[in-house]
């Protein structure tokens, strides 16, 4: 008797499905599962393995799946345990026995690598482009406060002048290192795993460069017990995503402090956040606030991944599955962060009153002073002791108090103090003066026109598996 059902024996799995399944995880890569079988079946038909009629067969079979998952008809069944079971049966459902020639030479171990690094590829596209957009906001607000002073800080305290273009610059070229640092986790991870089978290749005469270069990989695995265990890409991943979010979070705290009453220096427009349920004067941060808030997240999402992948053997382990719910997790937490940032810097509006008269500190002013002591010939450390005093002193540094050490008369002593001279002066390279935030800002405007490029270059990859698995059976 013909067995009436489409789900071979082999495929039914043991009562505690539930435990073992990873369906609610891996569903999130059928289309890059099915890309993958599909050049792999191109692969098994270039090598002989699958003659023309089957190859056919097979991919019609494996793009009509394609259109039932991207329409949401696709019924998912639970008790087959992963998205690569739910997909070859349902393909044998639909061809017949001949979807049984789909894993030749193939193990679910080699297939999730591959899913894996497809699926990272897509991720860093997604985020990429948010992180462009807010790198992209920072420079056009940075743009229009070359000249507007603030107070620039150490321990936060007062320190010296800086421009606000200067400080949100400072921002950017983190996240500029930020974005690099995506990019270069997926250059490395263009590797293509498949062929690698179970753990130690095949007998078979498979060609892992076909499947490589069809789907975009600029390479194929050197070894396959490597191939099937690494997962160094997600690791990086999540430590690219972590730092990312570090860096969100200190400049949401950056908002939070500046958005105070103790500063005043944003206000605290309702872009901002919300107010509080029982005082009717608050207007809180939230944005900011949760910005910095969700690091914590993504950080236990790199400490969870780097824990499974910690002291497991060559090749395949089962806990390997556990590596797919933080990375989503994390790509999806850091994706609302980004966006929420971008939006928050394009809407900070500055209390340029409160941010001038504290950047009229005089206080600010003392290294320049020194320094211009330096310029009279004193050694800088007799410079800093003789300013030093002075601060100390009843009077503190004011133009009065000042002009004399600088042999100035009293009003050329006042302009001399003022934030407009003070930025000015600062024009060593890489400083705040203006004219050097206007080569700042034309090397960030180059940055961002490469960043482009090369996330237009990885949109192109990306586009591999589309064109896959939409490619109407010829
Ligand atoms: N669900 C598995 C994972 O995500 C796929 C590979 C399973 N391989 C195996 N031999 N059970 O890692």
């Amino acid at each position: 008797m013909p067995d009436a059902s489409p789900v071979p024996p082999s495929y039914v799995r043991s009562p505690s499905v539930a435990f073992l399944g990873s369906l609610a995880v891996d569903r999130a890569l059928a289309l890059h599962d099915l890309a993958g079988s599909l050049a792999h079946v191109e692969m098994l038909a270039r090598v002989g393995l699958l003659s023309d009629e089957e190859a056919t067969a097979l991919s019609g079979g494996l793009r009509q799946i394609g259109t039932e998952v991207e329409a949401g008809r696709f019924s998912w069944r639970p008790e087959l345990e992963d998205v690569h079971t739910n997909l070859e049966v349902r393909l044998t459902e639909l061809i017949g026995p001949v979807g049984g020639k789909l894993h030749t030479a193939r193990s679910r171990n080699d297939q999730i690598a591959l899913d894996e690094r497809l699926y990272l590829r897509e991720c860093v596209h997604r985020l990429g482009q948010r992180l462009l957009a807010l790198v992209t906001a920072l420079v056009a607000r940075a743009e229009a406060e070359t000249r507007q002073p603030m107070p620039g800080f150490t321990h936060l305290q007062r320190a010296q002048p800086v421009s606000v273009a200067h400080w949100l610059l400072a921002h950017f070229w983190r996240f500029d290192r930020d974005l690099d640092r995506l990019l270069a986790t997926v250059d490395r991870a263009e590797v293509s795993p498949l062929g690698a089978g179970a753990l130690a290749g095949s007998t078979l005469p498979i060609e892992p460069t076909i499947v490589a270069d069809r789907l975009g990989f600029s390479r194929a695995f050197e070894n396959s017990m490597d191939a099937v265990s690494d997962r160094d890409f997600f690791a990086e991943l999540l430590f690219d995503l972590s730092l990312l979010a570090v860096h969100a979070s200190a400049l949401g705290e950056e908002v939070v402090l500046f958005a105070s009453t103790e500063f005043g220096y944003l206000e605290r427009s309702p872009a901002l956040g919300t107010g509080s349920s029982l005082m009717p004067q608050k207007r809180n941060p939230d944005v900011a606030e949760l910005v910095r808030g969700k690091t914590g997240r993504v950080v236990g999402d790199l400490v969870a991944l780097l824990t499974t992948l910690k002291g497991i053997p060559l090749s395949y382990d089962r806990d390997l599955q556990e590596d797919k719910a933080p990375v989503q997790d994390a790509v999806s937490t850091v994706e609302g962060v980004l966006e929420a940032l971008s939006a928050l810097v394009s809407s900070l509006t500055i209390q340029r009153d409160r941010m001038l008269r504290a950047a009229s500190d005089t206080e600010l002013l003392a290294t320049d002073l020194a320094e211009a002591l330096v310029r009279q010939g004193v050694p800088f450390r007799a410079a800093h002791e003789s300013v030093a005093a002075v601060a100390r002193s009843k009077g503190g540094l004011r133009p009065e108090t000042i002009a004399p050490l600088l042999g100035l008369d009293p009003d050329r002593s006042t302009t001399w103090c003022g934030p407009a001279e003070a930025l000015e002066r600062r024009s060593s390279p890489g400083g705040p003066a203006p004219d050097r935030v206007a080569q700042q800002l034309a090397g960030a405007r180059s940055r961002l026109e490469a960043r482009r490029h090369s996330l237009s270059s990885l949109g192109r990859r990306v586009e591999r598996v589309q064109e896959l698995t939409r490619e109407r059976a010829k």
